[in-house]
């Protein structure tokens, strides 16, 4: 089995093309441009190369649709359908030469994500899924892991960032992890790849404060389709309002909640 509908085929098609910038700059990453967004916010030459073949792709297939892309920002079209790309999910990793990143794109309709791709080029891992089709990892089913206790789960997460208002309150929720149920986190440096890896059952669960949209949007179906839970740290559905974010097995979503309070 896979997923093959028209709009996974462009999504895969655009992919694939970008990927190969991908994996020629990191096979010369000393000689990447790099600049600077903000403090400690960097983005190099290729996540807007990247971004503007994925943009080119999608465009030719689909004019109407609106865009949300991470370093271009808004393109205004139709509204019922939006793609909202992330063109280096990792770009720290990229620049420091550590293969683990991915290109990012998640497809709106009516405001709510139906469709998502993760593509790790390095791994040449590609993470798809379909609202009511499932997702798949390499045209294989995927689903969520299946432990119970938060003391047998290893569990992801990141930041906080540089300028973030949360830093404080970030560390404290990292440290309650640690003090409270004592178990592996990590930090693995691309927040898409991180809730993928739930999708799959590589992972129990993944949190983290102040992502962006582009950084969950593909994620957010991902782990939906292989049955789990993403909710916001209360564990409703404001999940992109409130900029908190839980993914994770159906099992652990509350024992997570308990510990982050
Ligand atoms: C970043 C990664 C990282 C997360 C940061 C994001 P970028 O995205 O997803 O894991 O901790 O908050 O900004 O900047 O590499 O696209
Ligand atoms: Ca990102
Ligand atoms: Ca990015």
């Amino acid at each position: 089995m896979k997923l093959a509908s028209a709009n996974i085929n462009i999504m895969v098609k655009a992919c694939r093309r970008a990927s190969k910038i991908l994996i020629r700059d990191f096979g010369e990453i000393e000689n990447l441009q790099v600049s600077l967004k903000g403090p400690g916010d960097f983005v190099t030459m290729s996540d807007k190369n990247v971004e503007k073949i994925l943009i080119e792709e999608l465009n030719k297939a689909r004019p109407n649709y609106s865009i949300l892309s991470e370093e271009i920002g808004e393109i205004k079209n139709d509204d019922e359908f939006k793609w909202i790309i992330d063109p280096i999910d990792g770009t720290a990793n990229f620049m420091h030469g550590i293969p683990h990143f991915a290109i990012s794109i998640g497809l709106e309709h009516k405001k709510e994500i139906v469709s998502g791709i993760i593509y790790d080029p390095i791994k040449d891992e590609m993470f798809l899924a379909e609202k009511g089709n499932g997702s798949y990892l390499n045209n294989q089913r995927i689903r969520v892991s299946s432990r119970k206790d938060l003391k047998n789960c290893i569990i992801f997460t990141g930041g906080p960032k540089h300028n973030s208002d949360d830093k404080e309150l970030t560390l404290k929720e990292q440290k309650n992890f640690t003090d409270k149920v004592f178990i592996p986190i990590r930090k693995m440096g691309s927040a898409s790849l991180d809730i993928a890896y739930v999708a799959a059952g590589r992972c129990d669960g993944f949190w983290q404060r102040n992502l962006n949209y582009w950084d969950v949007a593909a994620g957010i179906i991902l782990v939906k389709e292989s049955g789990g839970f993403i909710t916001d740290f209360s564990g409703k559905n404001a999940y992109i309002e409130n900029k908190t974010i839980i993914a994770s097995n159906s099992k652990i979503n509350k024992e997570m909640i308990e510990v982050l309070k």
